[in-house]
C-alpha cells in the first residue's frame, strides 16, 4: 500500500445505531457534569475511555495560563485511565465538545496528533483494536481503531 492509498475508514452513525457500550460511552463524553477547565478557549472538549471490564473514565481539556502546559481531553482520560488502572485494556474511547456558548459541536471533535499518539499506546497496550467514536450533535463517526488515524506512525516497539 501507498501512502496515497491510505484512506480513515470509518462509519457515521445517529446515536440510535450505536451499540449499548458505545451509547453508554457517548453519554459519559457528553456529561454536562464533566465540566472542562477552558477559561482561554472557551471551547470544551471530554473524552470518555471505556475499559474492558465496563470501566468509563473520562477527562476534560485544562487549560492553563502557560498555554503549552494545559493538556486535551484525550490524553488526560488516557492518563488518568492508566494511571488508576494500571494494566487494564482500553475498549473504545468517545471524544464531544462544546462550543463557547455550551452548544455541542455539529462537526466531531478529532484528535489532535499529540493525543493520536499517545492513544496508539494504550491501543498497542491493549492487543486490540480500541474503538473511537468521534461525537457530533447528530452525527457520530465510528472508526474501527486509533491506528485507522495514524498512519505510518512511531513504532518504537
Ligand atoms: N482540545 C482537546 O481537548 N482535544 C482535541 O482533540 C483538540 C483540542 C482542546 C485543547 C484546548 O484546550 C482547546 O481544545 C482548544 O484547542
Amino acid at each position: 500500500m501507498r501512502i496515497c492509498d491510505i484512506v480513515t475508514p470509518m462509519s457515521v452513525m445517529s446515536y440510535d445505531e450505536l451499540v449499548d457500550a458505545d451509547r453508554k460511552l457517548v453519554d459519559a463524553a457528553r456529561d454536562a457534569t464533566l465540566n472542562a477547565y477552558a477559561p482561554y478557549s472557551h471551547f470544551s472538549v471530554r473524552a470518555a475511555v471505556g475499559l474492558d471490564d465496563g470501566a468509563v473514565v473520562c477527562g476534560s481539556n485544562q487549560e492553563n495560563a502557560a498555554f503549552p502546559s494545559g493538556m486535551c481531553a484525550e490524553r488526560v482520560a488516557a492518563f488518568y485511565a492508566g494511571a488508576n488502572n494500571p494494566g487494564a485494556k482500553f475498549a473504545a474511547i468517545a471524544i464531544a465538545a462544546r462550543d463557547a456558548e455550551g452548544k455541542e459541536v455539529e462537526a466531531p471533535v478529532s484528535p489532535c496528533g499529540a493525543c493520536r499518539q499517545v492513544l496508539l499506546e494504550y491501543e498497542k497496550l491493549a492487543g486490540r483494536n480500541v474503538r473511537v467514536l468521534l461525537v457530533g450533535s447528530d452525527e457520530i463517526y465510528v472508526l474501527p481503531s486509533v491506528k485507522s488515524l495514524l498512519p505510518l506512525a512511531f513504532n518504537e516497539f
